[in-house]
């Protein structure tokens, strides 16, 4: 998938969205029917996302077991299948987060190992890598633990995910968003890339830390590579 990615059809969408799904079982970064993949589609003008469906694994899925939900009203929705139990927390960042196209949240297992200890849970991943700007800060939030699939969870990660674009989840997990299903299907990848090194660093001792002002050279050259790759 290229970061320019455009479906023309509601069947290509669907299509890209299992696509997805299975690239997070295959890169490792979820397993069965744990984690979950979205996309922003409208319909008939009304606003809403293509979600893959509930208790369902990635080598199972097909398009059609792919539902679409209103944003605005969730019950109007496709009925062939159960949405995701967390599909409150893609409507919510869709309908907070103009920017965001596309949202992945998995059970990548460092990401997840990490966001079960309390240091973590209270201060993050530090910037222990400079790619932690990848996240959108100076280090990767997490959220705090609720339980799977409830309005607290969504109003969780909301809080963590605030003008970043991905978090961890306490107990739980990752969620990472993007403008493309490729941008966040990347950016999970990083995020559980960028936990296995912090795991790894602090086997062997404390990591060194990378200064907020150097973090701002980070996220500055990161801004005048996107602003070139668009040109
Ligand atoms: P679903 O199968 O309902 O998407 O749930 C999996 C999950 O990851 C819950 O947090």
């Amino acid at each position: 998938m290229s970061a320019a990615e455009r479906f023309v059809t509601e069947n290509d969408a669907r299509a890209a969205i299992v696509a997805a799904y299975r690239h997070a079982q295959e890169w490792g970064i979820n397993q069965g029917s744990a984690g979950n993949v979205s996309l922003r589609w409208d319909r008939g003008g009304r606003e809403g996302m293509l979600v893959t469906p509930a208790a369902l694994g990635a080598g199972e899925t097909t398009p059609e077991d792919i539902v679409w939900l209103c944003l605005d009203d969730p019950e109007a929705r496709s009925r062939a299948r159960a949405p995701s139990s967390e599909w409150r927390l893609h409507r919510d960042l869709y309908l907070a987060r103009p920017e965001f196209g596309a949202i992945v949240h998995a059970h990548s297992s460092f990401a997840a190992s990490l966001a079960c200890l309390p240091e973590v849970q209270r201060a993050g991943i530090p910037a222990f890598h400079y790619m932690i700007a990848v996240a959108g800060g100076n280090d990767i939030r997490c959220a705090r633990y609720e339980t799977f699939g409830t309005q607290e969870l969504s109003q969780a990660i909301a809080e963590a995910i605030d003008a970043r674009a991905a978090c961890l989840m306490a107990n739980h997990g990752q969620t990472a968003a993007g403008a493309t299903l490729g941008a966040a299907l990347a950016l999970a990848l990083e995020v559980e890339t960028l936990c296995r090194m912090y795991w790894q660093a602090r086997q062997l001792g404390e990591p060194s830390l990378l200064s907020d002002e150097e973090m701002s050279r980070v996220h500055a050259q990161f801004a005048a590579r996107a602003l070139s790759a668009g040109s």
